[in-house]
């Protein structure tokens, strides 16, 4: 797997948007971004990475044939500027092949809360039914990580538990929602059973159907 293929998309308020591999001269400014308090504690990242641990750590990805990662762009003509990263990748391949689990990161602050997250969501979650063919993609959010929770739970992701005092964030102990998104298109093969579905898992896979529809219209897989 290592990187994923680039795809190119707008968001809904008319930002163009690039998720490519990254180019490795662009290893510094990750790690120039990386170092900002508010960027990193909502993903249990303590402390500030070495330049060569954002190194290794990104070459360990490019190397790895069960993750999938791209560099989030903001494009404007030819210019591309990285903003942030988006992934899954397959934690545990022996026993669990075909469920990965995915992140976010958009490390320039300045770019929050402008449809980003969303957009690139429905491209990653498109990437990973209909080019990869995954049964299901795991998440999780810390409690307090609003943005982020909705930007999931919008395009299909559904809330299946909690973990307890996971956490500290700001000094207080944090709860962390688990979230579950599954291949609509598999259900029948991932529920043995419609007993033990969620609640709300059938509102969240009317959801995810609508989030293939928009990406097969919206994004271009160059
Ligand atoms: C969390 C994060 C990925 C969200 O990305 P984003 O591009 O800002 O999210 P979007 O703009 O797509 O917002 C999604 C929704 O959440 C809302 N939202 C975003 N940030 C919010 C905030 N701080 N408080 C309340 N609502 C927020 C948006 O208004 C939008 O709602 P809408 O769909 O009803 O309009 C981004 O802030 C980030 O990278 N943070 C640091 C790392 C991190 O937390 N990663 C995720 C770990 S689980």
């Amino acid at each position: 797997m290592a990187f994923g293929f680039r795809m190119e998309l707008t968001t809904n308020a008319g930002l163009g948007l690039v998720m490519r591999p990254y180019l490795p001269e662009e290893v510094k400014d990750i790690w120039g971004s990386m170092s900002q308090y508010d960027v990193c504690k909502y993903i249990r990242l303590d402390y500030v990475q070495s330049v060569t641990q954002v190194e290794a750590w990104l070459e360990g990805v490019s190397n790895d044939p069960h993750s999938r990662l791209w560099s989030i762009c903001v494009r404007d003509g030819e210019k591309e500027t990285p903003i942030g990263t988006t992934n899954y990748n397959i934690a545990d391949p022996t026993m669990r092949p075909e469920v990965a689990e995915s992140g976010i990161v958009i490390y320039n602050p300045k770019y929050w809360g402008q449809g980003i997250a969303s957009a690139t969501h429905r491209a990653r979650t498109w990437y990973a039914f209909q080019i990869d063919g995954l049964l299901a993609v795991e998440s999780g959010v810390i409690h307090g990580n609003i943005g982020s929770l909705k930007s999931l739970e919008a395009v299909g992701y559904m809330r299946t538990g909690t973990r307890y005092h996971f956490t500290k964030v700001d000094g207080l102990w944090r709860d962390h929602d688990n979230l579950l998104l599954v291949n609509p298109a598999r259900w029948d093969e991932f529920w043995s059973s419609s007993k033990n579905q969620p609640e709300d898992a059938e509102k969240a896979r009317v959801r995810t159907y609508s989030t293939l529809e928009w990406a097969e219209k919206n994004i271009s897989l160059v």
